[in-house]
């Protein structure tokens, strides 16, 4: 065996417990998933029809900064949806949105340099600023700010001439908070003010409920040279295994992300392109009726929490709640362990989206309804009898 083969970097990543978990999730049949943040409706028929229809002309690479049809309309419901002043050139298709969270940073971070990062937030955020020597500089969310973002902690953590980027991300995951348009003003005057980048993580848009409403970023007033928003075809088009989603902003940051392109997938799958074309002529009921799904079993899982003595934040968007554990006297790992073996729910502990988290848990509600009124009443019982 070769020694010392696994670079310092890699060996340094934490371990994921959702991978774990999606194991164990996958191996009990009598196990019921809260846990991973992937949508259970069918994608609109048109992609299906267009993957049929397109599989023998997608066999080649796409384009590095992919087929100009999709630009065109992305950048048209950019323009249309977000108040986003985009055209085809200012988008770049990326494999899943990840991988535009990556090669971001790739084309904007320096060794040494510092990254704004949400805590608890997303689980990518952190070691993809690793993997580039970055520092991620984590900001906290609290519970008593009802998971809203606090301005007043990214000024006090701004490092002159070293923080390089603030990410951001609405609807969150993991909290399900819907940031505010004056939160997004307040951080936005920042990041112009200390010629700072954001990046705006908004692949779950489409998903808001009750009075909670989306706002880009990008569409204020006097902020778009300096923020680069992320979305994506996976949740609001249930395409997660499609591997598809794009980036608008600044021509000088696509430009760069173009070149980079090549060395990381060269292109996002060009017959994956085809379908989100497609995708995007879909009917706006097929989100509604999705986004209505999702609302229904929000508010039953919110209340059904609650009624376990469980504290949990309204759900305002994505497909998330984050309840608060502490009074039951476990961490979030124990607690999410616990839940795994006595009620056979697998839900994930805070603890995964940063230190923060901690004395909460993530529950995905992306399930049928059915399964969670099982998985709220098999918790409520292990819940009685912790206490
Ligand atoms: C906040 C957030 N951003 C980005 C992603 C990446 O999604 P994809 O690469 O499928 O677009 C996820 C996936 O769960 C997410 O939760």
């Amino acid at each position: 065996m070769l020694r010392g083969i696994i670079s310092k970097r890699e060996s340094e990543l934490p371990p994921s417990a959702m991978g774990n978990l999606l194991k164990i999730a996958g191996e009990d049949k009598k196990i019921i998933s809260l846990g991973p943040g992937e949508p259970d409706f069918l994608p609109p028929p048109g992609v299906i029809s267009s993957v049929k229809r397109n599989a023998a002309r997608a066999t080649h690479y796409a384009p590095t900064e992919g087929i100009k049809e999709l630009r065109r309309a992305v950048a048209r419901k950019l323009r249309k949806e977000n108040r986003i002043s985009a055209s085809a050139d200012n988008v770049i298709i990326t494999n899943g949105s990840n991988e535009s969270i990556m090669i971001t940073l790739m084309c904007t971070v320096d060794p040494g340099e510092e990254v704004l990062v949400p805590d608890p937030g997303f689980m990518d955020y952190r070691p993809v600023v690793e993997i580039l020597n970055g520092y991620p500089i984590p900001y906290k969310i609290s519970e008593e700010d009802n998971f809203e973002l606090n301005p007043d902690l990214i000024r006090e953590s701004i490092n002159p001439g070293r923080t390089k980027v603030i990410v951001i991300n609405t609807p969150s995951n993991p909290t399900g908070n819907v940031l505010k348009r004056k939160t997004l003003e307040e951080v936005a005057d920042i990041a112009v003010d200390n010629n700072i980048l954001v990046i705006a993580d908004e692949a779950y848009e489409k998903f808001v409920y009750g009075k909670a409403k989306h706002v880009s970023m990008a569409s204020l007033n006097g902020v778009q040279d300096n923020v680069i928003t992320l979305q994506s075809f996976s949740k609001t088009y249930a395409m997660t295994g499609f591997r598809v989603g794009y980036s608008v902003g600044p021509g000088k940051i696509i430009n760069a992300m173009k070149k980079v392109h090549i060395y990381t997938s060269i292109s996002a799958p060009t017959l994956s392109q085809f379908a989100a074309v497609d995708a995007l002529k879909t009917r706006k009921s097929y989100i509604e009726k999705a986004r209505k799904g999702y609302e229904r079993r929000g508010s039953l899982l919110h209340k059904r929490l609650e009624e376990m003595g469980l504290q949990c934040n309204t759900p305002e968007g994505a497909f998330y709640l984050f309840p608060n554990i502490k009074n039951l006297g476990v961490s979030s790992g124990k607690f999410s362990e616990l839940m795994l073996k006595r009620a056979k729910v697998a839900i994930l502990p805070g603890t995964e989206f940063g230190k923060h988290g901690e004395g909460f848990v993530r529950l995905s509600y992306a399930t049928a309804y059915e399964k969670i009124v099982e998985a709220a009443d098999r918790m409520e019982k292990a819940v009685k009898n912790m206490k």
